[in-house]
């Protein structure tokens, strides 16, 4: 009897220390964690009492230890936390951060093993991290990782292909199992730089196949610092997922030097896709801001010498076209200029004039310095000088005459992916933006990276994005990078990261257009972890084809272009189109110059993935409140409630939408401006154009 009695005993202890779980605060959502009977760690989430991640591995891969299998629980805790925070600048003045969180502190014998994984489980969805505390072994080789991602049934995917080094592409809408046809429609830039048959990179969205509750899942990752980012490998047969470490060229995904925690792998969940577009979960999984005074960070609104190099047929970012003969360029006064170069001292005060006269905070100039010949030039060196000008670019000229207009001029680093060579220049790079008068820089990281061991999301480029975005703060300057590893939220720790490109921009406007519901797709994969520099803006919608003499048409109406302000909200929001195709359309620029680039509050009416976005938001620093909505290149009657207006005020509403025949394709420029009074009784009849959209500005009375 006594010896079954402790049989039954120890048995019961077993059980009850190899599961644990937890609920989110409104318990719609639990998060069960379990091992194995080899002690390999499983996790799985239910939402609404149904399984939606049926349990899925967890462990790590290490040259120097085994963190997969061999684990028993130790302990484990739960907490609950509920605390507000401020943001300096994004959707919201304030968020909640309100969740459950349950620590499993794991360990393994022989030899001595210890590790913790920490869920934090909101309302919209759970984060979970693998937490490394100092041991035996200190330092770990990481080969990967098998953080598995299991789903019930052949859902559906929206994602792109999983690459190392590029995210500038468009998006396929799929399933597990047509996932391979889809990327096989992806021209992909190179063997070397692509992961897998069948990878794609996050964040990436799924909808479950359940017709009358389908329910929507974004996986991406947050606070990705110290480790490389993670693409998802897709077994398309089993409906599951599994983390794929982007590696350098040895294979070593990362090096780690204990204690350590990784970042967060995240599920945005919700059976509301608007929840999708509203959650601030990845935000919330971020440390606080490490910059004590932020006074010095400007939201702003930018023009630039930047879409003529796009569409003035072969005008260039380069002073001269005289390189080919002169290979390791020392003496650029020496070229001969090609006259085809917008970041020229008198172009550049035209933008500054324009910007002046039009409110406009800032004027990007690209091509401004040496370096762009030698990176044309045969030998195809990548050698920019960050504090050199050209010859027709006058620095002190420009400082004080964008100084006597109330402009900021905005520094560009293109780097040509050379970001060894830009480390090295950091600090004299920013010590010239500050001589002369720049607060803010936009990065670009073309090209196969160098040091060349390296991809644009492995873990070397991941320390040098936060040495970057730290050294800018030192010097007080604000961040909008191209090219970089894609957004995980550090915005918030580092808010002079305004913004970052790192998925397929406007630009693609002139090498063939994106289709209308790109922007319908961004919102709910790529912009979850953070603001994108899309360059909204575009007025003229038919232009010369990037770099040949053929045309290109965009993806888009005129009035869709207002209503990315709302529905790509970024603090540093370019508008993007040449003053001149503003001057043919005053009434319909008026919206640009009045859009904010910070809110105080945002309400999602209406959201599909792929097909249409209604939103709307609040002034930070006014009472009135704006409304973008956009459709895919369907056109879309739709009536919107405006009760998210405080009640027994009066607004008037200015609306910018599509006219009656407008349409993407044949009639994109047509566009009308009405006005209405409405109150939070009020509703609006929305009518957009294939590949239209709807701007309203809601002036408070
Ligand atoms: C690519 C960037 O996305 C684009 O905005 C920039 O103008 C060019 N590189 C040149 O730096
Ligand atoms: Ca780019």
């Amino acid at each position: 009897m006594i010896r079954n009695y402790f049989l039954f005993a120890s048995l019961a202890v077993a059980a009850s220390m190899s599961a644990v779980g937890i609920s989110s605060p409104s318990g719609d959502i639990t998060l069960d964690f379990n091992l194995d009977s080899a002690g390999q760690p499983f996790y799985s989430v239910d939402y609404k009492g149904r399984q939606l991640v049926a349990p899925s591995p967890l462990g790590l891969i290490a040259d120097e230890a085994v963190f997969t299998t061999g684990f028993h629980i130790e302990s484990s805790d739960t907490t609950t936390v509920d605390r507000s925070w401020q943001p300096v600048w994004g959707e919201y003045s304030q968020i909640r951060d309100h969740f459950r969180e349950l620590a499993v502190n794991l360990k393994a014998d022989n030899p001595d093993r210890f590790l913790t994984i920490r869920f934090r489980v909101f309302d919209d969805g759970v984060g979970f991290r693998y937490e490394l505390p100092a041991q035996d072994k200190n330092y770990l080789t990481i080969r990967d990782e098998l953080t598995g991602f299991n789903f019930t049934d052949n859902h559906k995917l929206y994602c792109i292909p999983g690459d190392y080094d590029t995210d500038e592409y468009l998006w396929s809408e799929t399933t597990f199992a047509d996932l391979p046809d889809a990327l096989n429609n992806y021209h992909r830039h190179s063997e070397a730089q692509r992961a897998g048959g069948t990878s794609i990179q996050t964040p990436m969205l799924l909808k479950t196949n359940d017709t009358k509750n389908p329910v929507y899942v974004n996986i991406h990752e947050a606070a990705l610092i110290g480790y490389p980012a993670m693409l998802l490998d897709v077994d398309t047969g089993n409906n599951s997922m599994k983390s794929h470490l982007v590696p350098d060229r040895l294979g070593v995904s990362a090096y780690l030097q204990l204690p350590f925690f990784t970042p967060w792998r995240t599920l945005i969940i919700s059976d509301d896709a608007r929840d999708i577009l509203a959650s601030q979960l990845i935000l919330n999984l971020n440390e606080p801001s490490k910059i004590a005074d932020t006074s010095w960070i400007k939201p702003m609104k930018f023009v630039g010498v930047w879409w003529e190099m796009f569409t003035g047929y072969q005008k260039t970012w380069a002073y001269s076209d005289d390189y080919l003969a002169k290979p390791g360029i020392t003496d650029y006064s020496a070229l001969k200029p090609n006259g085809r170069h917008p970041a020229n001292t008198d172009n550049v005060k035209k933008y500054i004039d324009f910007a002046a006269a039009n409110g406009i905070d800032g004027v990007l100039v690209e091509g401004w310095n040496e370096g762009w010949e030698d990176w044309a030039s045969y030998r195809k060196n990548r050698q920019f000088l960050f504090d050199k000008a050209y010859p027709d670019f006058d620095v002190d000229e420009l400082r004080d005459y964008a100084k006597s207009k109330g402009v900021k001029l905005i520094m560009h680093h293109e780097t040509a992916a050379n970001a060894a060579d830009y480390e090295l220049q950091l600090d004299r790079a920013f010590q010239f933006m500050k001589d002369n008068n720049y607060d803010a820089v936009k990065t670009g990281y073309v090209g196969a990276i160098i040091p060349r061991s390296e991809h644009h999301t492995s873990q070397w480029m991941v320390d040098h994005a936060k040495h970057v975005i730290e050294r800018a703060a030192d010097y007080q300057i604000m961040v909008d990078s191209h090219e970089a590893p894609r957004p995980t939220g550090l915005c918030r720790t580092y808010p002079n990261w305004l913004a970052q490109e790192s998925a397929r921009g406007g630009e693609f406007e002139s090498m063939g257009g994106n289709p209308p519901s790109h922007t319908a797709m961004l919102p709910f994969t790529r912009l979850k972890g953070g603001p994108m520099d899309y360059t909204p803006g575009l007025f003229e919608t038919k232009m010369s084809y990037y770099n040949e003499g053929k045309d290109s048409q965009a993806g888009t109406t005129l009035a869709r272009q207002l209503a990315l302000y709302l529905t790509m909200p970024s603090p540093m929001q370019m508008v993007c189109d040449l003053p001149e195709n503003y001057e043919r359309f005053p009434d319909a620029f008026q919206f640009i110059k009045d859009v904010p680039v910070d809110w105080a509050d945002s309400k999602y009416l209406e959201a599909e993935p792929n097909q249409y976005i209604t939103v709307a938001r609040l002034d930070k620093n006014s009472d009135d409140w704006y409304v973008g909505a956009i459709t895919d290149d369907k056109a879309r009657k739709t009536r919107i409630d405006l009760s998210f207006l405080p009640k027994g005020k009066k607004f008037e509403a200015v609306i910018y939408e599509d006219a009656p025949d407008a349409d993407w394709k044949s009639n994109p420029q047509a566009y009308r401006i009405r006005k209405v009074k409405v109150d939070s009784r009020s509703h609006l009849n929305l009518n957009l154009a294939p590949g239209g959209g709807t701007a309203i500005q809601l002036k408070a009375l």
